[in-house]
């Protein structure tokens, strides 16, 4: 008999500590984790299985299904928005061939035990693309139809996969004799930048914010790449996490659409460098734009309009900009870095 479990792809980053630390808690499926760089140790006594590889190696994913049995996939791997830049021809592969694997991994599996899948994808403000400052500050709250215009390949890869989803979920081969729905339960949410206190982003433009606060708790001075009236929005990762959990157990038929803003919180980064400096006051903040990446940042909306996510599924976010500094943020990262030091102490001392 193979197992039910719960899949999630990326699981070694950000969001997936986040999601592991939560669902450890919960009595539901059992998690299998997978990601390109071994999974953390300190979160693989909560999965049922790790795997290390990549999502775009068919034998790996061929193995995983001879095991377990999956009903709900978080696919969290992905290339961020600056790395992909880089590399765009490899995002496409990882972003968007990466996540058709995974949607046709999900569409088999709901074949084989007759169940839907559900298949939560974390889309990105990266989606959209605004074209100046100017109509940047016009805009204000954008909602999910508006903008749809992303200049990053990161971008380009979401919002397509967002497609890509919304295509499986509600036309899967739509002209078939005897067409039937595909079995994938599609769900997606705009994320706006994600700060975790306990992780740091790797290869994204939103990252000026989170590398700014953990510089900062750890004594060391940071250049900050985007201009001090740059704007984005922002979200404590706690509140990422919840968004994930509360669009899973949404009933379907709440749902209007299959992709939803969330919002939370959007200071500029001259707003977020005070708040960080109140809390460490040594810290040593200075701007120095790179241009390129800064205006990737000006394409990116100030705020986001999540009226249908607060309206279908009761989305509310727990921390607004000070209480994510003064509850969330600051107690666990100056914890967290004591922690680290007295480990690395502890192992320099024996
Ligand atoms: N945090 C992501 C990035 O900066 C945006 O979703 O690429």
């Amino acid at each position: 008999m193979r197992k039910p479990v719960s899949l999630i792809t990326g699981a070694n980053g950000e969001i997936g500590h986040g999601l592991i630390d939560y669902l450890r808690r919960q009595d539901f499926h059992d998690i299998v984790a997978l990601d390109l760089n071994p999974i953390d140790p300190q979160m693989q006594r909560y999965c049922a299985a790790t795997l290390t590889g990549d999502i775009l190696d068919d034998f790996l994913m061929g193995r995983l299904v001879t095991e377990y049995e999956i009903h709900r996939i978080y696919h969290l791997a992905a290339l961020l928005s600056t790395r992909a830049e880089y590399s765009p021809e490899t995002a496409h592969r990882v972003n968007v061939e990466g996540t058709l694997k995974l949607i046709r991994l999900a569409h088999e599996q709901a074949r084989w035990h007759g169940h839907s899948v559900q298949f939560l994808f974390p889309s990105s403000i990266a989606a959209y693309g605004l074209p100046n400052a100017d109509t940047k500050t016009r805009a204000g709250r954008v909602r999910e139809i508006d903008w749809n215009f992303p200049t990053t390949m990161y971008g380009c890869n979401k919002l397509y996969c967002e497609h890509l989803g919304r295509y499986y979920a509600q036309h899967y081969r739509q002209l078939a004799a005897e067409s039937a729905p595909s079995g994938v339960d599609f769900r997606a949410l705009r994320f706006p930048g994600l700060i975790s206190a306990f992780t740091l982003p790797t290869g994204g433009t939103s990252d000026f914010a989170p590398e700014m606060v953990h510089a900062a708790a750890q004594g060391h001075p940071y250049k900050c790449f985007v201009c001090p009236e740059a704007r984005i929005p922002f979200m404590a990762m706690p509140d990422g996490v919840k968004a994930l959990i509360l669009l899973a157990e949404a009933p379907a038929e709440k749902l209007t659409q299959r992709v939803y803003n969330v919002g939370s919180f959007s200071p500029t980064a001259a707003e977020f460098r005070t708040l960080v400096i109140k809390a460490f006051p040594q810290a040593e903040i200075s701007f120095e734009p790179d241009p390129p990446r800064a205006r990737i940042i000006d394409t990116w909306p100030a705020d986001v309009d999540d009226t249908p996510a607060r309206r279908d599924w009761g989305w509310q976010p727990d921390y607004d900009l000070p209480r994510a500094f003064n509850e969330y943020l600051v107690p666990n990262i100056v914890r967290y870095y004591k922690e680290q030091k007295a480990r690395d102490e502890h192992r320099i001392h024996g």
